[in-house]
């Protein structure tokens, strides 16, 4: 099975982090998100993944490459400009020869372990145009809230609902759907198009399906949410991505300077190239590529940017988030 994966947007809620980086290179442990999701992709029968790219795609490109490295077939879609979420993915179909087959296709920055093969069960079951795998969440109005009728049938697709509208509902679009090619008709070529808001309601009513799944799922595109995302990797909350230390619910990167009177406590994550000085103390916190923490220093909920420094004794609120190279001499 073919994939496309939406990794152009600008990611403005984790703003400086992905000044530099796309949010889907962010790194969950020692890989980017990205690796962890073709990876999963990989093990439930996807071959070959196209990337619709917008913003930075050269990162992603010289990372992955034609990704013989995992074993899959890599191709790189780059809109001319900002096509939104249905424009890319038929921006990325059409430049790669893919409109006549069905499509799985992913958000890149969801860390899920819901599984494909039950997705494309049902929508074989139904004899779907397009399915939508669904998670359940407690505040649906920052997701597209899916409502559902007899036999899973989509009766409502709302993006970003108010509280009101979505009532008592909370099932929402989870970011993976399957695709048959009629859907690209809703797409004209080139044209900016927010598949959520334009294209799933228009196929309400025809043949338009979901179905539901329990298991993780966390979308990383907030600060609290990529902590999280690591924190629960670390904890080995999510299958396929395996902690080093049993039970530690913490990750240290084999190249991290952590010394022996530092406190890497639980839900924290310290990478390559990161220095923890003595008496330094960390809860739920991650320090990305290179950063510093000096002597004395508490961490609580923070992100610690690449290559950032906080001196000894610093104060950090709890939180906080450090951008990139910020308090560095060599910036
Ligand atoms: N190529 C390309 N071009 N990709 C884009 C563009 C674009 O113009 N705009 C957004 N994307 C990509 C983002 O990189 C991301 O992978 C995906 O499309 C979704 O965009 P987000 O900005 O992360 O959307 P969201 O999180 O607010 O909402 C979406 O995801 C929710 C689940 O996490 C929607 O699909 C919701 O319905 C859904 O519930
Ligand atoms: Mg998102």
């Amino acid at each position: 099975m073919h994939a496309i994966i939406l990794v152009g947007g600008r990611g403005t809620r984790l703003q400086p982090l992905t000044d530099s980086r796309p949010k889907p290179m962010l790194p969950i442990l020692g890989a980017p998100f990205l690796e962890h999701q073709l990876l999963y992709l990989k093990g439930h029968g996807v071959t070959a993944v196209t990337f619709a790219c917008g913003f930075l795609p050269d990162e992603i490109r010289s990372y992955f490459g034609d990704g013989e490295r995992l074993g899959l077939e890599l191709t790189y879609a780059i809109e001319p400009e900002p096509l939104d979420t249905a424009g890319a993915i038929a921006f990325a179909a059409r430049e790669f020869g893919l409109t006549d087959r069905r499509l799985l296709v992913c958000n890149g920055d969801v860390l899920t372990d819901l599984d494909v093969s039950e997705l494309i069960a049902a929508h074989d079951a139904h004899d779907a145009t397009a399915t939508i795998a669904l998670t359940p969440v407690e505040d649906p109005t920052r997701y597209g809230l899916v409502r559902t009728g007899d036999d899973d049938e989509v009766l409502a697709f709302l993006e970003k609902p108010t509280l009101e509208e979505a009532g008592v509902d909370r099932y929402i679009n989870a970011g993976t759907y399957v695709l048959e090619p009629e859907v690209f008709e809703l797409v004209p070529e080139g044209a900016r198009v927010n598949i959520e808001r334009e294209v799933f309601p228009k196929l309400v009513g025809r043949r338009l399906h979901a179905i539901g799944f329990d298991g993780y799922w966390n979308d990383i595109g907030t600060f609290e949410s990529y902590r999280r995302a690591n924190a629960d990797a670390a904890a080995g909350r999510i299958a396929g991505i395996a902690p080093s230390e049993r039970n530690a619910r913490r990750w240290v990167s084999p190249d991290a300077k952590v010394a022996s009177g530092a406190d890497v406590g639980a839900g924290s994550v310290v990478l390559a190239g990161a220095v923890v000085e003595d008496g330094a103390e960390l809860i739920g916190s991650v320090v990305l590529e290179g950063a510093f923490v000096g002597r004395e220093v508490f961490l609580e909920d923070v992100i610690v940017g690449e290559g950032a420094r906080i001196e000894p004794a610093q104060l950090v609120a709890v939180g906080d988030v450090i951008g990139p190279g910020v308090g560095s001499t060599a910036r």
